[in-house]
This record gives C-alpha cells, sequence and structure tokens, in this order.
C-alpha cells in the first residue's frame, strides 16, 4: 500500500520533474559589475541544472564553465566611464532621463553591433532558443528576442521595481506609498513629497514614450526586421511571462505584486561563506576585543578618487579608533596609511561581512552591499554617491540599523562620532541582526526560488495564465479614465438639466405670479 502510494506520489510528480534541458539566452550586457554579479550565480545554477545557457554580458567567465557559453560585449565600456562622472552633475528631470536613456541606447546598439551577436544571433532560423532572460533596464529593442524565436521572456530588475518594471508585467505601484527610486524618498512621504514623486514619476513616464520608445522602436527594426513585422514593439514589453526582482519587504518596505512578479532580493548571496585568505585572516583575528570595520565604496566609486581632504578626514578618524580597518583602496600606495588600517584592491565582500568580528561596514549604499549586510546582520554608516544609494542608506537609517553622511560637507568630527555612535550603541547592531533573522525566514534561498519559478515559465510554456487582463487594456480603460469621464459627463448633464428646469420653473413660477398679481391689481 505505502509502495503504491509512493509510487503514485512519483507519478503525480513526474510532469514536474520531466522538464528536458532548455536552450536559454540570457542578455546582461550592463557595463557595471554589480548588475552582472547579481544574476551569474543563478545563470551558473540553471546551466548546473542541465539547461544550456548563451550568455551577452560584459564580464565573461575566467574558466570555460560547463552548459555555460559567453558572448562577450565588451563594446559596452566606450561610454560607461562618462556616465558615472556626468550622472553627478547638475541636471533639470527631462535632461536626467534624457542622459539615463540615451546611454541604455548605446548599450542596447553596442550589443546589436556585436560581431558573435550579429553572426550567431540575429540570422533568422540560425540559432534556437526556449527562453529568453533580459535584464529589465530600459532596453526595449532587444526584448525583440523574445519575438526573433519566439519564446517566451525573463526580466530580471537588479533594483527592484519602478514604473517602467511595472508596465512589463501591469503591476500596480500607487504612486501614493511607492516612490521613484531617484527621490531617494521611502514609503513613507509627507504631501510634498508625495507631489514630487508624482510629477517625477509623470515625466519619466512623458520622456520614455515620446523620446526613448522610438529610438528603441527604431533599432528593433533595423536588426530584427522579421521579427518587428510579426510583433510590434510595444506588444512585447507588455507581455513578459516573469519579471524576478532583486528586493525583498524584509529589505525595503512590502508592497503589492502581480503574481508573475517574484522578489528574489540577494540572488547572488551564497549561503556558505568561505574562509578569509590568509593575510586577511591574521589581520582580523588580530583585532582582539575592539574588532573590524569594513570599507568599501562597491566597484564604480574608487576611494583612491576620493579628494585628499576626505581621505585625510578618514585616515585621521580611522588611526584614532581602536579597531581595526579592512579599506578597499584601488592603489598599491595610501599615503599616511596608520597601522591599523589594511589595504587591497580587492576583498571577498560576504566573507568578510560574515565574520563575527567584523562590527560595521562603512558603505557607498549599493543595493547588493546593502542586502548583504543585513544578510549578515552588519551595521551601516552609508557614503551615498548616486541613484538609488540615498534611497538605501535613507532605507537603512529609518530602519534603524545604520547612519548616512554626506561624504562632501562631512567634517572630520561628524565622521569619528557617527561611526563611534554605530560601535558603542547597542540598538544598531540589535537591529541589523533583526533585519537579518527576517530577510534569512524564507522557504527558499532568492536562488532556488529564481532558478524554480524559471522552470515555472518552461514547464508551462510562457506561463501565459499568469498574466493580468491590465495587460490588454489601453491606457484610458486601464485607469477607468473612460469611466470617469462618461460618469462626469453623466452627472454634468443631470446638473445642467437641473439648473436649466430650475431656471425655466422659476421663470415660469415668476411669470405666473407677476401675471396673477396684475390680474388681482386689474
Ligand atoms: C506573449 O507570450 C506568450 C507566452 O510566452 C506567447 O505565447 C504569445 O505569443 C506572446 N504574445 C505576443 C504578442 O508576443
Amino acid at each position: 500500500m505505502l509502495l503504491l502510494q509512493s509510487l503514485l506520489g512519483v507519478l503525480l510528480l513526474w510532469p514536474l520533474c520531466s522538464l528536458e534541458a532548455a536552450r536559454i539566452l540570457a542578455i546582461f550586457p550592463f557595463p557595471g559589475p554589480s548588475q552582472y554579479i547579481n544574476v551569474v550565480p543563478y545563470l551558473k545554477a540553471l546551466a548546473a541544472r542541465g539547461h544550456e545557457v548563451t550568455s551577452v554580458n560584459a564580464f565573461p567567465q575566467k574558466k570555460p564553465l560547463k552548459n555555460f557559453r559567453d558572448i562577450p560585449v565588451l563594446e559596452v565600456f566606450d561610454n560607461y566611464d562618462d556616465i558615472i562622472t556626468q550622472v553627478s552633475g547638475p541636471m533639470n528631470i527631462w535632461e536626467e532621463n534624457n542622459f539615463i536613456n540615451e546611454f541604455f541606447v548605446d548599450t542596447t546598439r553596442a550589443v546589436f553591433l556585436n560581431k558573435e551577436v550579429q553572426e550567431t544571433l540575429l540570422p533568422p532560423g540560425k540559432d534556437h532558443f526556449d527562453l529568453i532572460i533580459v535584464e529589465a533596464l530600459r532596453s526595449d529593442a532587444y526584448y525583440g528576442f523574445a519575438a526573433h524565436f519566439n519564446a517566451p521572456i525573463i526580466g530580471v530588475s537588479t533594483f527592484g521595481a519602478d514604473w517602467n518594471i511595472d508596465e512589463l508585467v501591469g503591476n500596480a505601484s500607487p504612486l501614493s506609498y511607492i516612490p521613484l527610486q531617484t527621490t531617494g524618498f521611502t514609503d513613507r512621504m509627507t504631501y510634498r513629497q508625495r507631489l514630487t514623486n508624482f510629477v517625477d514619476t509623470s515625466i519619466a513616464w512623458l520622456n520614455y514614450n515620446l523620446v526613448h520608445m522610438p529610438v528603441q522602436e527604431e533599432l528593433y527594426q533595423k536588426y530584427l526586421p522579421a521579427a518587428a513585422a510579426r510583433v510590434p514593439l510595444t506588444e512585447l514589453n507588455r507581455n513578459f511571462s516573469l519579471v524576478l526582482l532583486n528586493q525583498h519587504f524584509s529589505l525595503s518596505f512590502p508592497r503589492p505584486y502581480v503574481p508573475n512578479m517574484i522578489e528574489v532580493g540577494g540572488l547572488h548571496i551564497s549561503h556558505t561563506p568561505a574562509p578569509l585568505p590568509k593575510d586577511i585572516d591574521e589581520f582580523v583575528q588580530g583585532s582582539g576585543q575592539a574588532g573590524v570595520i569594513y570599507f568599501s565604496l562597491g566597484s564604480n566609486v574608487k576611494s583612491k578618487d576620493l579628494p585628499v581632504e576626505t581621505r585625510e578626514k578618514m585616515l585621521k578618524t580611522f588611526a584614532s579608533l581602536p579597531q581595526r580597518v579592512l579599506w578597499k583602496f584601488e592603489d598599491d600606495q595610501l599615503p599616511g596609511k596608520p597601522s591599523n588600517v589594511f589595504i587591497s584592491k580587492w576583498f571577498p565582500q560576504p566573507d568578510i561581512l560574515a565574520h563575527p568580528k567584523v562590527k560595521l561596514f562603512i558603505t557607498h549604499g549599493g543595493l547588493l552591499s546593502t542586502i548583504e549586510s543585513i544578510h549578515h546582520g552588519k551595521p551601516v554608516l552609508g557614503l551615498p554617491f548616486f541613484y538609488d544609494q540615498f534611497l538605501n542608506v535613507e532605507r537603512a537609517r529609518q530602519a534603524g540599523f545604520g547612519l548616512g553622511l554626506d561624504h562632501k560637507s562631512m567634517t572630520q568630527q561628524d565622521f569619528q562620532q557617527t561611526i563611534q555612535r554605530l560601535l558603542k550603541e547597542p540598538q544598531f547592531a540589535e537591529k541589523a541582526q533583526q533585519m537579518s533573522a527576517r530577510y534569512r525566514d524564507q522557504p527558499m534561498s532568492p536562488q532556488e526560488t529564481a532558478v524554480w519559478w524559471t522552470e515555472y515559465v518552461l514547464r508551462h510554456k510562457g506561463a501565459p495564465h499568469m498574466r493580468v487582463a491590465g495587460q490588454d487594456l489601453n491606457f484610458w480603460a486601464y485607469h477607468s479614465i473612460d469611466v470617469i469621464a462618461t460618469l462626469l459627463a453623466g452627472a454634468l448633464f443631470v446638473f445642467i438639466l437641473f439648473v436649466f428646469l430650475l431656471f425655466k420653473l422659476a421663470k415660469l413660477a415668476g411669470f405666473g405670479h407677476s401675471k396673477t398679481k396684475k390680474h388681482k391689481k386689474q
């Protein structure tokens, strides 16, 4: 009986396990390293499960990997250095949107112009893929690969949802409590902040539809003409099977999602930290009771390029502390380096944050760094530079596991006192531990979740049953503007009719009255 039951169980489960190995095309050409760091473990996990992954990216594997083929697009670096310096310059919102969108147009074009892409992917019928996975980041033209290969498409957003990501699956993000990333607001906004959020989002939306989409449309028609003749881009970018978000309610704030939008915040995190390299380990072990501070500004901002005055403030502060400091510094020499500071161009960040002797993380507040510090329960001092970093640092402050400083205006005293507060007052570390416990309490790891949903889409041929009907409505119908307009018109009609009748009646009554009066007088 038991045997029969388990046999039945196996039979029932069979369709789930019988998924054939799929051919997957992944497109992640963004030249900043953190985006690819975020997704590559997920792509490798798919390869390890037997799927054949072809990955268009800017950071090819150093060693060959089974079932994993790189198409390196190193051309994307050509325009990358400018964006890092220019994006912090003064711009109004329209210019800012143009600037960001132009950058993505350049990146998208670079993908289509790449020799290997042109030779192996673009010719119709040359290759086939069962699934397309793209970085959903303002690059609509290459969503065209879904039509080109007649395959379902999955988007990965490495910074969570925004209005543009929402439109891929018809998700609703009330502007009253879901802030635009770039505003730096949290989910609790004042009236003025809500006003700003509404206006900024509307401008971004208009800019995207009026300026950006026509260019993407052109690229799509130029490089994937056969697909473009069959399916318009505006249908493709509303037909995503799944969107995976590098976000989680325990990391940011709770919010609604449609069923094919799944949170996989911390996709890159491995749950088994590796031992530290020998020299770093010795330095960390030698820190005694005081412990270690880890300082890194991430992979884009170089701390060797910080103004000398800022660096001096930091060095003086570090020299005065009983803690030891690991500083990700991109030069061999750091003049005036105190003996309690260890510099290196690279650190195994997750393994360092996992170390019990590490007490504080001084960070630029990038999303991956923020998630890692929460995962390992370490308080942060945020020194944000651009984009979502301000928001991440503000959230850390709001949640109570960190504090932020403006690296441009802070004094040495600010820096020193903030570090001491974070180390001495226990609530910061306690809050970080609590956040960590909440974040880790999930039925499957983010990576397992991502793989499971990806295979779900494969098993159910694009899983069209998850797609909300809102995706087939136009703008007016979706927002019920047509209905509201009809009701308003109806109400207006009734009101006018009422006024008209009242006027008529009054006139009639008045006329009749005076008439009778006149009549009586006679
Ligand atoms: C939308 O996606 C589904 C599932 O992948 C697919 O069957 C359908 O053809 C797509 N429609 C368009 C217009 O691309």
